[in-house]
């Protein structure tokens, strides 16, 4: 039997998994490591935490394997998007990597509506200015750390400095590079034209490649360092989103995804390259060659729940802190959330806003506020479906994964609350398990990504929304949508009080 194995670089953790030809998850483990917040606003990480926790997950899932490790044939990577590593000549990293969820940079995003014109970067990019992206973070560099900048050689993307370090080849790949906000999506070239005049050096680019390419084989110290063979194909990877597309089969027009990890997405399929939603939702490219993607992002998710447990709840399991949500009614008995912990991109790209519990009572006790918080979580990603229904698209079906995807309740509520069925699936690892299907489909185990993904995940459970809930959610999905627009001053009256 062969394997490969697939490496989800996540925002909390690694997690890694060993699949088998037939797409079993034989093995899969997971490391974590922290964010590094030093301001309100700002999310860090080091790179060589992300190296050293891969490293062991990989070295354990080898000491625990019993064939032969040359039949572990490939590996490929999903990576969090967006993150900016940069590297000196010598290709050091010059400073901790800013990540995705870090929105420091809304003078950064005006700046490159003036220098490049907002227009014109929808046409090429296909996306807006956003904090989170990736040219914004370069600008904050070459504005605030200028000696820094000067050193920098060339950016990578997170998953992308993983895989140098365990090849020595520097590249990234289409679907994460449309992250950056230096990519012209249509034409899958790094586009010169948005860094002149930006002014951000076009040589600071890495050369692209597809997701499934092969873009070498380990380098003898990092097998050394795992156990795995020097002859292990190592395969580009995509960006976590695309991954999580084709680690769930949305591999064709007219399906859609839900996934709550750290953020929390809601993707459509598209063939084409030249839809217009005005930037309301991000338009990048897929992991399957010449696909893309539409997708609006909740930036607290998963983040939301896992904040609320940590704070309040530390120490506890997961399954016993949300032991008896299922007791609570449709609507969290009159209590509401709204999940802008780290500020919102979908349907609001407002870095100020924060988070809200409206209607706290006196009768409420822990399980209302954790079911609240789910519920807000869901509410805030039915505003993205709401934008895809109101441009035509169909949704009556959705492949849920990631931590929503673990609790049955929050199942029920996806489908109640989004009204259509929710398909759960037999992993609900999609990112990870993306990763091992390019890696599966790159190794040529199947002539297609589709084949591959086709083998590799099985529908396990189906969800049909309960008609007195839909009804009840949709009354509060109205008062749920006021509360950004009743809480946005009052954030910003209180961003001097902010860390
Ligand atoms: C997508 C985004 C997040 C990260 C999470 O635009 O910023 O979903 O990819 O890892």
């Amino acid at each position: 039997m062969k394997y490969v194995l697939g490496v989800d670089l996540g925002t909390s953790a690694v997690k890694v998994l060993l699949v088998n030809q037939q797409g079993d998850v034989v093995q899969e483990t997971s490391k974590s490591y922290p964010l590094i917040q030093e301001k309100s606003g700002y999310s860090e990480q080091n790179p060589e935490e992300w190296v050293e926790k891969t490293t062991e997950a990989l070295a354990e899932i080898v000491s625990n394997f019993n064939g032969s490790v040359e039949d572990i044939e490939g590996i490929s990577f999903s990576g969090q998007m967006h993150g900016l590593v940069l590297l000196d000549e010598n290709n050091e990293v010059l400073r901790n990597a800013i990540l995705w969820n870090d929105t420091r940079t809304t003078k950064q995003c005006q700046d490159i509506y003036e220098l490049v014109g907002q227009e014109k970067l929808l046409e090429i990019t296909k996306n807006p200015a956003l904090e989170g992206f990736t040219l914004p973070k370069i600008l904050w560099v070459k504005e605030n750390e200028p000696e820094v900048f000067a050193k920098a050689s060339v950016f990578l993307l997170p998953k992308d400095y993983l895989r140098y370090r365990i090849t020595g080849k520097l590249h990234s790949e289409y679907s994460d590079a449309a992250g950056t906000l230096l990519l012209n999506v249509a034409e899958k070239s790094w586009s010169e034209e948005v860094c002149n005049l930006v002014g951000v050096p076009a040589k600071l680019c890495p050369p692209l490649v597809e997701s499934f390419d092969c873009v070498g084989t380990l380098t003898s110290d990092y097998a050394g360092a795992t156990g795995l063979s020097e002859s292990t194909k190592v395969f580009a990877g995509g960006a976590d989103n695309a991954c999580g597309a084709v680690g769930s089969g949305i591999l064709s027009e007219g399906k859609t995804l839900a996934s709550i990890g750290t953020s929390g997405v809601i993707l459509s399929y598209e063939t084409q390259n030249d839809l217009d939603f005005e930037g309301k939702v991000h338009y990048f490219n897929h992991s399957q060659e010449n696909a893309y993607y539409t997708m609006g992002v909740t930036l607290a998710a998963g983040y939301s729940l896992s904040w609320f447990k940590d704070v309040f709840a530390s120490g506890e399991s997961f399954e016993s802190f949300v032991d008896g949500i299922d007791t609570v009614p449709v609507g969290s008995n009159g209590l509401m959330f709204t999940p802008y912990l780290v500020g919102e991109r979908t349907p609001h790209a407002d870095s100020v806003i924060r988070a809200s519990f409206i209607g706290a009572d006196a009768s409420h006790t822990r399980k209302d506020f954790v079911r609240a918080v789910i519920e807000g979580i869901t509410f805030s990603l039915n505003e993205s479906i709401e934008i895809f229904r109101e441009n035509g698209k169909k949704i009556d079906t959705i492949i849920s994964i990631g931590g929503g995807a673990k609790n049955k309740t929050w199942l029920q509520i996806q489908a109640d609350l989004f009204n259509a069925e929710i398909i759960k699936l037999k992993s609900e690892q999609g990112p990870g398990m993306g990763a091992a299907i390019l890696a599966g489909f790159g190794a040529g185990w199947y002539s297609t990504l589709q084949e591959c993904a086709d083998k590799f995940t099985e529908p396990a459970e189906k969800f049909v929304p309960i008609a007195e809930n839909v009804e009840k959610y949709q009354k509060l999905f109205g008062i749920y949508k006021q509360i950004y627009k009743q809480t946005k001053e009052l954030n910003q009256q209180l961003v001097e009080f902010r860390l």
